[in-house]
């Protein structure tokens, strides 16, 4: 109810002035009795995947929290797992506004953020902060003036600052609004990128005396054959895991509607087929024992249903958050 009447409120804005205004909100009120607005017992579903026990199989999809600054507000929610970022070596100011559109008709968002973020110290002081306890994951990305062909010292640099602190860490190549990012998913490029994440991962395990998995998050514009190729190299080099998926270019299940023809990522209930197909795809090609996450128009427990029936053994909500509120958490999670 409350969820309601504030989404009704912040509807009536600027779809980026109302989300700076939601996540100021919640770091204010996260460790204060008004925190009782969004707080929810959730059943515990326990299991575990790469080795980690979640409280649920339900998380928090990357790109709400960039900065890490309400990790303990997302916790009260009831989230099995947090995944923060994407966060960037260095500070960026993102992409000119605006650069996030609603579009309710289709419960959709397009959004071309392009990872504005304040930069991984700022986001390790957070996560230092935080109370929670929980599964945490870290989100990681290159900055926009870093050329591909160095995007790797990028990564590398975030996973150095982040490792202690991360459950598992997130290795995003599949973000539409970063130029050149999505290139970082194929061929030598995507073998050359996962090879020095393997490299620094064993190093830093070895250093930290703690193994921390590392899953790629990939994009959903890819057909049957880039998919495949995908998981062999996911494979090949070793990785803990996927997440599929991020955003999609596609605009054929949003013609016609407004802000359906502005660049960027398009979330929602228009992509969950796609990121569906992916998954069953990746399932099919990495085997059995691979550990997906899956992402991607999750609006009802039938479509968190949908993603597992697929392959994946963990879901992450973000779109359907954002239209429902903490109680999707719930629904989902009560339902498996
Ligand atoms: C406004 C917005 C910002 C996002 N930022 C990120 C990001 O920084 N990193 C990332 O990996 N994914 C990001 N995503 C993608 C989501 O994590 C998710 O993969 C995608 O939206 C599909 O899930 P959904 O349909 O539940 O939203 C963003 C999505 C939205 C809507």
């Amino acid at each position: 109810m409350f969820y309601k009447i504030a989404r009704d409120l912040m509807f009536c804005a600027d779809a980026e002035k109302s989300h700076h205004f939601a996540l100021d909100s919640l770091k204010a009120l996260q460790h204060t009795p008004l925190s009782m607005l969004w707080r929810q017992q959730i059943q515990p579903k326990p299991l575990t995947v790469a080795g980690i026990t979640f409280d649920n199989p339900v998380g928090l999809a990357a790109g709400l929290d960039k900065n890490a600054d309400c990790i303990d507000a997302f916790a009260q929610m009831g989230f099995g797992f947090i995944e923060v970022g994407t966060v960037t070596p260095r500070p960026q100011a993102g992409n000119d506004k605006p650069r996030l559109f609603r579009l309710p008709e289709a419960n959709a968002i397009i959004n071309r953020m392009g990872f504005n973020n304040k930069g991984v110290d700022y986001l390790v002081e957070n996560v230092k902060k935080a109370q929670y306890k929980g599964v945490l994951g870290i989100n990681i990305g290159k900055n926009k003036d870093t050329p591909n062909e160095q995007g790797k010292d990028d990564y590398v640099h975030c996973m150095r600052k982040v490792y202690p602190y991360a459950s598992y860490i997130t290795v995003n190549i599949s973000s539409p609004n970063t130029p050149g990012l999505r290139d970082l998913q194929f061929g030598d490029a995507l073998l050359d990128l996962l090879n020095a994440v393997k490299n620094e991962q064993l190093d830093l395990a070895a250093k930290h005396g703690k193994y921390v998995p590392v899953f790629v998050k990939i994009a959903p514009d890819m057909d049957e054959v880039a998919v495949q190729q995908v998981a062999e190299t996911l494979l090949q080099s070793k990785m803990d895991g996927a997440i599929a998926t991020n955003t999609t270019l596609e605009r054929s299940a949003v013609a016609g509607l407004k802000h359906a023809n502005e660049s960027g990522g398009l979330s929602g209930a228009p992509v969950r087929l796609k990121s569906t197909e992916v998954i069953r795809q990746l399932r099919s090609a990495v085997g059995p024992d691979m550990p997906i996450i899956g992402v991607g128009g999750i609006d009802s427990a039938e479509s968190a249903q949908e993603k597992l029936n697929a392959g994946a053994q963990l879901v992450q909500i973000y779109t359907g958050f954002i239209y429902q509120g903490p109680q999707l958490i719930r629904s989902i999670v009560n339902s498996l």
